[in-house]
């Protein structure tokens, strides 16, 4: 089938994210599909034109404004496809069961508590569905925390290096991932991880990159007490770009299948 909404192919995070996504997902024509954290459509649009006019997709998102530029991107294109405004941790009880939910980079903002996100979303997966999650996982530009802490060490920054610490553990891993998807009661459940190599330049290049700013070094500049520091500290790190390279994300897919009654 020639595809009209292809994944964009100038972005350097959610398409590779997507792509892992679409790589474990079972799509098929006519089939009801629940996306969350779906901002702007990655991957709603694709999979759309993916199950055609017989099928249905709710894509889901937080926030007004991603839910206004999806719609704005939709036009009148694919009418069977919907954004609404919606968090994902609070389902609405009239919400149907779906053959498939998926969620690209969602899993992340599944806090406080991961394990009940998972299980919210599980529930209304309809039996034989399948559900495939992707998030940056555990080791995520792991090379860089490393250089950042190395520095904070010879700054004598103790709190500091226990706040990075704290940041660090707290990213999932794609074997806790594994042990949700078992826990709501999910099979043929797989935890795949793809890493994808980041690339950057020196000095400011890597202190605003884009990919890095939001999310990542933002978080890492919140670990430090005074922001002055921060800026002296982060401005060594990233001078230091062999200290650095290379930068992997690790693009982990959790995947599994609500059993059908019996099997
Ligand atoms: C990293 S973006 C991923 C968007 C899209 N799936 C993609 O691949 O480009 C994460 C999205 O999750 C949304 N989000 C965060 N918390 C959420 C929640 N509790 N419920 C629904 N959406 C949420 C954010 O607004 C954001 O649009």
């Amino acid at each position: 089938m020639t595809s009209r909404w292809r994944l964009p192919q100038h972005d350097y995070w959610s398409t590779p994210f997507a792509e892992s996504l679409l790589r474990h997902l079972d799509l098929r024509p006519g089939a009801t599909v629940l996306d969350v954290a779906g901002g702007h459509g990655i991957p709603a649009f694709y999979v759309a034109e993916q199950v055609g006019p017989g099928g249905q997709v709710l894509s889901l998102d937080v926030s007004a404004g991603q839910v206004a530029r999806a719609r704005a991107i939709q036009g009148s294109h694919l009418p069977w496809l919907r954004f609404e405004c919606i968090d994902m941790r609070a389902l609405p009880a009239d919400l149907p069961g779906y053959d498939r939910i998926t969620g690209n980079l969602s899993v992340m903002f599944f806090r406080p508590n991961r394990f009940d996100v998972i299980q919210g979303l599980a529930d209304h997966l309809n039996p034989g569905g399948q559900m495939v999650l992707t998030f940056p996982s555990l080791g995520t530009f792991d090379s860089l925390w490393r250089r950042v802490d190395q520095e904070m060490a010879t700054w004598g920054l103790l709190a500091e290096r226990r706040r990075l610490d704290a940041y660090i553990a707290e990213r999932p891993s794609a074997e806790e991932g594994r042990e949700w998807l078992n826990r709501a009661g999910l099979h043929r459940i797989e935890a795949a991880e793809y890493p994808l190599e980041v690339a950057t330049g020196p000095g400011q290049a890597l202190l605003h990159h884009p990919l890095l700013r939001g999310g990542f070094l933002d978080d890492v500049f919140e670990c430090f007490d005074d922001q002055r520091v921060a800026e002296r500290v982060m401005t060594q790190v990233s001078e230091d770009l062999d200290g650095v390279l290379p930068l992997i994300a690790q693009r982990c897919v959790l995947t599994g299948w609500k059993p059908v009654s019996g099997t």
